[in-house]
């Protein structure tokens, strides 16, 4: 057996014993400011990430680094409170072996989250965007011997954000008056934030937001066959000059991202209360 398997099974082995036999309906990822919707998690089992056989501490500003499992819109849900970036020196294994865990424990759909820039125009900080496709510009996670247990060497990507639940979303927004954007999420290395030059680049080559993250887990869980619903939060607009008195700023980020954290959890376990 490969031995990244052992490590996945050692994990999920660890979280199987918290949950007693209970299977999670969803998984769920919590990205920069957006760690609030795990407090909405009813009789929560907090696992802190350096319990987990082989998972990563979490570094990033916003991310704590537990485990949360509990019941979310009546169903059980296991919940990161902050993921593992490429950027802070993972190999991209470690920054997706969660989703793997997390598809050993038998979820049956992935909900993924971040703070993003917004490069459209048309958006605005505190905007959520549905994630509808993405471009990914970090290394690709499938690299290397293909893992047969989980799914097939060229995975498909026509549909990277699943269609139904999209439209899920849509229906639920509508009918509580929440105005939903829908684009293009864009994954760099980061951790600088763009230049004017790149957002403008970015906007050319059909981004709408823009972020560090997220793309990985994604790929990892279409590669299982897990869907997948996204959003993005807009955590601050692309400046396309070179205006003196403007920078990006990680704790800014934070905090607009905490300030739309409570339309996101309204979003995810609505719809989470109808599958
Ligand atoms: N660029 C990259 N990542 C981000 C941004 C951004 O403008 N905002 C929040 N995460």
């Amino acid at each position: 057996m490969d031995e990244r398997m052992n490590r996945y099974y050692e994990a999920a082995d660890y979280v199987k014993g918290k949950l007693e036999g209970r299977v999670p309906l969803a998984g769920i990822i919590l990205g920069s400011g957006l760690g609030k919707l795990a407090e909405k998690i009813e009789n929560p089992v907090v696992i802190p990430y350096s319990e987990i056989p082989h998972f990563a501490k979490s570094t990033a500003v916003g991310h704590k680094g537990n485990l949360i499992c509990g019941e979310l819109g009546g169903k059980l849900v296991c919940a990161m409170q902050g993921r593992f970036h490429y950027y802070e020196g993972y190999p991209m294994d470690v920054v997706t072996l969660p989703v793997r865990v997390m598809a050993l424990l038998g979820i049956s759909y992935l909900f993924v989250s971040n703070a993003a820039g917004g490069v459209n125009f048309d958006f605005k900080v505190g905007d959520l965007m549905i994630i509808r496709d993405h471009l990914n510009l970090l290394p690709n996670p499938l690299i290397g011997p293909n893992l047969d247990e989980f799914g097939t060497r060229f995975p498909d990507m026509t549909r990277p954000y699943d269609l139904g639940l999209i439209a899920l979303a849509e229906e639920i927004a509508n009918e509580s008056d929440i105005t939903l954007k829908k684009g293009v999420y864009l994954a760099s290395t980061g951790p600088t934030y763009e230049t004017p030059a790149e957002y403008r680049y970015f906007r050319m080559i059909g981004a709408d937001a823009v972020g560090m993250s997220t793309i990985p887990e994604v790929i990892t869980a279409r590669h299982c066959g897990i869907p997948v619903f996204g959003i993005s939060v807009i955590t601050n607009e692309a400046h396309d000059d070179y205006d003196e008195d403007y920078v990006n700023d990680g704790d800014d980020v934070v905090k607009a991202a905490d300030a739309a954290a409570d339309t996101m959890t309204f979003i995810f376990t609505s719809i989470i209360e109808k599958l």
